[in-house]
C-alpha cells in the first residue's frame, strides 16, 4: 500500500471510529460553533433554486440541510460521507427533507453521475484525502462544465486560536505532537494557497479564488466555559496530545486549559479566532 493510500485508509478508519463517535456526540454544539462559517461559505457558493448540489464530507448533515433549503423543492442535494455514525445522524436529521439524500461513500472514488452537479460544496470535508489531486479530479467529473466548486478549510494552526490556545496550554504538561508532513491529510492540510492551487489545477480546475475569512468562534457551542474545557480535552489536537497520559498529568493539563480559556469566556460563549479560507473555482477548459 502506498503512503497516500495508507493515510487515506487511516482517515476512513478514524471517521468511522473515535472521530465519528465524538463528532456525532458533539454535532449540535459544532453546528452552533460553525454556523457563521456555514453562512459565509453558503453566501459565496450561492446555491440557487432548482440546482443539483453535492455536499462532500457532509458529516452530521447541517450543511446538507441548509443547502436543501436553498435549492428548494425542485433542487436536489446529495450529502456524501465515509463516516457511518455521522451519516446515520444526518439521515435522522433529514427525515422530512425529501430533496436531501445521503450516500455512505468515499468522495475520492465515488462514481458520481458525470457532469450532473451545479455545485460541489463542503464545510471542512475535503482536507482528508490521501491523494487530493486524484480525489478532486473525481469531484470535477461530477460537475457540469458550467458548475462550481466552493468549500471552506482552515488556514495555518498558528492563526487558529480556537485550536492553538488549548493545545499550547496542554504543552505545559505533555510532549509536543509530531508535526504532520506537508502532504499529509488533516484539518490544516489546506492552509497553503500554493498547495491548494497545485491540487485544484492538477485536478482540472481553474486556479482558485481563496478569500480569507476570520471569525470569533464560540468553541463551547453555546455551553459555556466548562463545556469548552471538556470538549478541548476530548476532541482535536489537545485531546490527541493528552491521550494515554496518566490521570494526574491529564488533570493538570485540563486545569491549564481552563486557565487559558477563561479569559475568552463571556456572555456570548467562549470565543476564539478561527482563520479560514473560502475557496471557489470552476472546471478548467479541458474538463
Ligand atoms: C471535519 S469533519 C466535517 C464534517 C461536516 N462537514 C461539518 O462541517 O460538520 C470532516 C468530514 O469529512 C468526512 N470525510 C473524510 N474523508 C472523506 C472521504 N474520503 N469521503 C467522504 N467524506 C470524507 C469525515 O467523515 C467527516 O465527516
Amino acid at each position: 500500500m502506498s503512503q497516500a493510500s495508507d493515510a487515506h485508509e487511516k482517515q476512513i478508519e478514524y471517521w468511522n471510529g473515535e472521530g465519528g463517535t465524538l463528532w456525532r456526540a458533539r454535532a449540535d454544539k459544532t453546528d452552533v460553533m460553525l454556523a457563521p462559517v456555514l453562512a459565509a461559505t453558503l453566501e459565496s457558493a450561492a446555491p440557487r433554486a432548482n440546482e443539483t448540489v453535492v455536499d462532500i464530507g457532509c458529516g452530521c448533515g447541517a450543511s446538507t440541510l441548509a443547502l436543501a433549503g436553498k435549492v428548494a423543492s425542485d433542487g436536489r442535494v446529495l450529502g456524501l460521507d465515509v463516516s457511518a455514525p455521522m451519516l446515520a445522524l444526518a439521515r435522522e436529521r433529514a427525515a422530512g427533507t425529501p430533496n436531501a439524500s445521503f450516500a455512505l461513500a468515499d468522495a475520492a472514488i465515488h462514481p458520481f453521475a458525470a457532469q450532473a452537479a451545479d455545485l460541489v460544496f463542503s464545510r471542512f470535508g475535503v482536507m482528508f484525502f490521501g491523494d487530493p489531486t486524484a480525489a478532486f479530479a473525481n469531484l470535477r467529473r461530477a460537475l457540469k462544465p458550467t458548475g462550481r466548486l466552493a468549500f471552506c478549510c482552515w488556514r495555518a494552526p498558528d492563526e487558529n486560536d480556537w485550536m492553538r490556545v488549548p493545545l499550547r496550554a496542554v504543552y505545559a504538561h505533555v510532549p509536543r505532537l509530531p508535526k504532520p508532513g506537508p502532504e499529509d491529510p488533516g484539518p490544516f492540510s489546506f492552509a497553503s494557497p500554493d498547495r491548494v492551487t497545485r491540487i485544484l489545477t492538477g485536478a482540472g480546475f481553474r486556479p482558485p479564488c481563496m478569500t480569507p475569512l476570520d471569525l470569533m468562534l464560540d468553541i463551547s457551542g453555546g455551553g459555556g466555559l466548562e463545556e469548552a474545557v471538556a470538549d478541548a480535552s476530548r476532541v482535536g489536537p489537545a485531546s490527541v496530545a493528552l491521550s494515554g497520559q496518566p490521570d494526574d498529568v491529564r488533570e493538570a493539563a485540563i486545569a491549564e486549559i481552563r486557565k487559558a480559556l477563561a479569559p475568552h469566556a463571556g456572555p456570548d460563549g467562549v470565543r476564539l479566532k478561527g482563520a479560514m479560507w473560502i475557496v471557489e473555482t470552476t472546471p478548467g477548459a479541458a474538463a
